[in-house]
């Protein structure tokens, strides 16, 4: 009985506490461009799938054009980048290329590895590929559009 009554206080304690103020900053982007920013932030997580299938299947080479040609600089235009920029914040921009730099920097050290073959050129890979991830996560920490 006095077990079930903890447990009816805890939950109640954590229905009626209030939500944590969100921390991250609201940028408000016209309805179609959160659509299309969106679908690219879902088009650049499939990259990263992809990236890591393709070095689970020990092709370096595919890992880094992937980087490159979906996230890196390469990609700035398939995104609608320069159309996209003006709307977000100048910190946010700046978080937006160090993604596709750090994508561009994997797709580097990706063609190295496929030349050096060896485990410290492997090990860059997988830094280079963290870094990416930071990148996302950095942006993530910052900004929300909704
Ligand atoms: C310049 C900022 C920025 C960068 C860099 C960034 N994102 Fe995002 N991403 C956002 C914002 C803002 C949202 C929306 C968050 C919200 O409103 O709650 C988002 C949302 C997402 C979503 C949710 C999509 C959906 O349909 O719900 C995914 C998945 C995602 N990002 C993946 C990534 C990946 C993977 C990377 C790195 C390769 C990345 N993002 C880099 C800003 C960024």
């Amino acid at each position: 009985m006095k077990l079930a009554a903890v447990t009816a206080a805890v939950v109640i304690l954590a229905i009626a506490r209030p939500a944590a103020a969100d921390p991250r900053q609201l940028v408000e982007l016209p309805g179609p461009m959160q659509q299309h920013m969106m679908a690219n932030m879902r088009e650049h997580l499939k990259a990263l799938e992809d990236i890591l299938g393709a070095l689970a299947a020990g092709d370096v080479t595919s890992a880094g054009d992937i980087a490159e040609s979906r996230i890196g600089m390469s990609s700035l235009d398939s995104h609608g980048a320069a159309h996209m920029a003006p709307f977000m914040p100048q910190p946010m921009q700046a978080m937006g290329t160090a993604m596709h730099r750090a994508a561009s920097r994997l797709g580097i050290v990706a063609a190295d590895a496929e030349v050096e073959h060896s485990y410290d050129a492997q090990r860059k890979v997988f830094a280079a590929l963290q870094e990416l991830t930071a990148a996302c996560n950095a942006c993530h920490a910052s900004y929300r559009i909704r």
